[in-house]
């Protein structure tokens, strides 16, 4: 099995590119192998590969910027899966598809299924919603698979490595307590995907749900860090971490109070439970911390 990714520099992608050589070939596309802005040249060059399987992890992931730049968004987000899944689609690949949270308007008080109506707060929502819409309507053999609060070793920025930064720079610091949703590691999406691969099949095309288990605040999850930091030791300077309310906390784009998803179905297919969020966090921690100070 030939397996293209997309992606391969991103959080999920760095991932996933060392899970995805499991189960097949891989060929692995950074931005430098194609840049996706040029959307004429995805079609013929993916083509030319003749992949099984396409996984898309590139995104426009700046959710705040792209309330002011929604083009750009709408076509990272939108266009460039539309081009994928009619390149799946011609060449007879499946198309693994990531997608988010923020495609719901959080305002339900229960885990959000598959099934729930997507109701997009903001531009990086809607785009990506406008994405799964373009995947679904090109691509019979695709998978969709929405996570959130994603963070990992890689990539250039994410809360634990925000937060470590700012812990060991300033005695307090405000976090908000009014959104909750649940932590994901990139290394738990990345062994999903491995997992979900080869279950895929006719009966299982569709749309997925994957997160860590269990459900915390950003405040909680910040806490939990610098307890996590302590226990290894990492020098901190914060003494103090204060709950506020988002509105003490401006953002251009409005995220989702209530952003839980329901899990089951995936762990029903792939034959297997989402680690809790606190336990992946240690297992980060204690595997990368040495490595999350540099840039
Ligand atoms: N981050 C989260 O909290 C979160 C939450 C829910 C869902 N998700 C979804 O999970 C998936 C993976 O997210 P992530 O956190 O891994 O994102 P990420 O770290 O921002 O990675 C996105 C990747 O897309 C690439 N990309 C963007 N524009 C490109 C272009 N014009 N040409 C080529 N490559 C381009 C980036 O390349 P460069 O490295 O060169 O910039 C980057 O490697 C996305 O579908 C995202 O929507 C993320």
């Amino acid at each position: 099995m030939k397996i293209l990714l997309i992606g391969s520099q991103g959080q999920v992608g760095q991932a996933l590119a060392k899970t995805l050589p499991a189960i097949g070939d891989l060929v692995a596309w950074s931005r430098a192998d194609l840049d996706l802005t040029q959307v004429e040249q995805i079609g013929p060059q993916v083509i030319a590969q003749q992949p099984d399987v396409i996984v898309n992890a590139a995104a426009y992931t700046a959710v705040d910027r792209a309330e002011s730049e929604p083009a750009l968004a709408h076509q990272i987000n939108a266009e460039v899966p539309q081009r994928l899944a009619q390149a799946a689609s011609e060449c007879g690949a499946k198309l693994v598809h990531l997608s988010t949270d923020y495609v719901f308007n959080g305002q339900k008080n229960r885990p959000y299924q598959t099934t729930d109506v997507a109701q997009p707060l903001g531009i990086y929502g809607q785009s990506k919603h406008a994405g799964e819409l373009a995947v679904q309507t090109h691509c019979q053999q695709h998978a969709i698979l929405r996570t959130a609060w994603v963070y990992g070793a890689a990539g250039s920025g994410n809360f634990v490595k925000t937060m470590l930064r700012l812990g060991a720079a300033r005695p307090t610091l405000n976090v908000v307590y009014d959104q909750v949703g649940s932590p994901t590691w990139s290394e738990d999406i990345a062994q999903a995907v491995t997992r979900l691969i080869p279950q895929l099949a006719a009966a299982t095309f569709g749309t997925y749900h994957f997160t860590n288990s269990g459900v915390t605040s950003w405040y909680d999850f910040a806490v939990a860090i610098f307890e996590e930091a302590a226990l290894l030791a990492l020098p901190l300077t914060v003494t103090e971490v204060k709950p506020i309310t988002s509105d003490r906390y401006p953002t251009p784009a409005q995220r989702p109070a209530y952003s839980v998803l329901a899990g089951e179905k995936l762990a029903a297919l792939i034959g297997q439970t989402a680690p809790h969020w606190r336990l992946s966090l240690r297992h980060m921690l204690r595997d990368y911390l040495p490595t999350l100070s540099q840039p």
